[in-house]
């Protein structure tokens, strides 16, 4: 990646807390309380990937130190520190060592993937964060309150980062990085990234981030094309084609998505699958049929996970759903 390429979740990660999107409580707690005193306790926030832990925490750092946010506060991974809780320890009692170079009377730590530890490690920080209370505040970042002791979460204020965030607000953040970067984004592509991210803002704005760098407008296909997967409105088509229309033909192209562009029949048939079932599907298989034609799919699902060729797997599931609707029940 170029130095002009910069990651857009870090250009567009939002540096106050009036600007972290929903997550109201969590906002409204933070701001009323400790930093109005100036005084915060220890931080515990959880919640699912990219609801805005981390981009809280900095913003706090910010709130509390001003410019001087970086020299005053120590990010930490508790899965990268290879030395393990014994290199927290010594990083922790270096930093601890010098007092705030601005107002506030404590420093910040900031301890990602704090979940990660093992209970004993958990059980030494919480020795840490004991040791060096007069001096430092951590901020623990995790997925669960259960993969933290009960002995540090009782020591800890818990903030919960409620999943998912909303999809309104999520693409309202996409269209706003898209305009400012001048990339042009369908209604169907911006469908396409919440499908795949379901309101995680770290994976939604990286999947934008790779299909921008096609180059051209952002659409459905792109966005899959970016992930390494085929449009399954692509495969809808085609599957109905196979269906109700020219066989043949959505055979050959089947055997392209799958040797071509990468596409796992595995999918396919998991998207055949929905088309069966789903009423709105073009293939309008009545409901009086839906039994067979998913006890039908079923088969072929298995004999595929049993390691027969998956393409020779979507063809014969494809004729017989075929066959099916040509002859009804016989
Ligand atoms: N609530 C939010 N409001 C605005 N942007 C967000 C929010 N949550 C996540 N993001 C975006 O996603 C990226 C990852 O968010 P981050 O705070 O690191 O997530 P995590 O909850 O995994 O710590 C941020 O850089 C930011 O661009
Ligand atoms: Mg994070």
């Amino acid at each position: 990646m170029s130095s002009e390429e910069v990651l857009w979740v870090e250009k567009y990660r939002p540096s106050r807390i009036d600007d972290i999107i929903d997550q109201d409580h969590v906002k409204a707690r933070v701001k009323g309380g400790m930093l109005v005193s100036g005084n915060i306790p220890h931080l515990l926030f959880f919640g699912p990937p990219g609801t805005g832990k981390t981009t809280m925490a900095l913003a706090i750092a910010r709130e509390l130190y001003g410019d001087a946010w970086r020299e005053n506060t120590l990010e930490l991974n508790a899965s990268d520190e290879r030395g393990g809780i014994a290199m927290i320890r010594e990083k922790v009692k270096e930093f601890a060592k010098t007092m705030p170079t601005v107002k506030a009377p404590f420093r910040l730590i900031i301890l990602d993937e704090a979940d990660n530890m093992t209970p004993d490690a958990q059980q030494a920080l919480r020795r840490i964060m004991e040791m060096y209370t007069a001096s430092v505040r951590f901020i623990l970042l995790a997925n669960y309150p259960s993969g933290i002791i009960e002995p540090i979460q009782s020591r800890c204020s818990l903030f919960r980062f409620s999943p998912p965030l909303p999809k309104d607000a999520v693409l309202g953040r996409l269209r706003e990085i898209a305009s400012r970067e001048g990339v042009k984004v369908t209604d169907e592509a911006l469908e396409a990234i919440w499908d795949i991210s379901q309101g995680d803002m770290r994976k939604a704005i990286n999947t934008l981030q790779a299909a921008a760098s096609f180059g051209g407008v952002v659409d459905e296909e792109v966005v899959y094309r970016a992930l390494g997967k085929v449009s399954p409105t692509r495969v809808r088509a085609i599957i109905t084609e196979a269906v109700i229309g020219d066989f043949s033909k959505a055979v050959k192209e089947v055997a392209s998505l799958i040797r071509n562009e990468g596409a796992d029949p595995l999918d396919i048939i998991k998207i055949i699958h929905r088309e069966v079932v789903s009423a709105t599907s073009q293939l309008k298989v009545p409901d009086e049929l839906k039994p067979k034609a998913v006890y039908i799919v079923s088969e072929h699902h298995y004999r595929l996970l049993r390691g027969s060729s998956g393409e020779l797997q979507v063809y014969g599931l494809l004729a017989r759903i075929r066959k099916l609707l040509h002859e009804g029940y016989k």
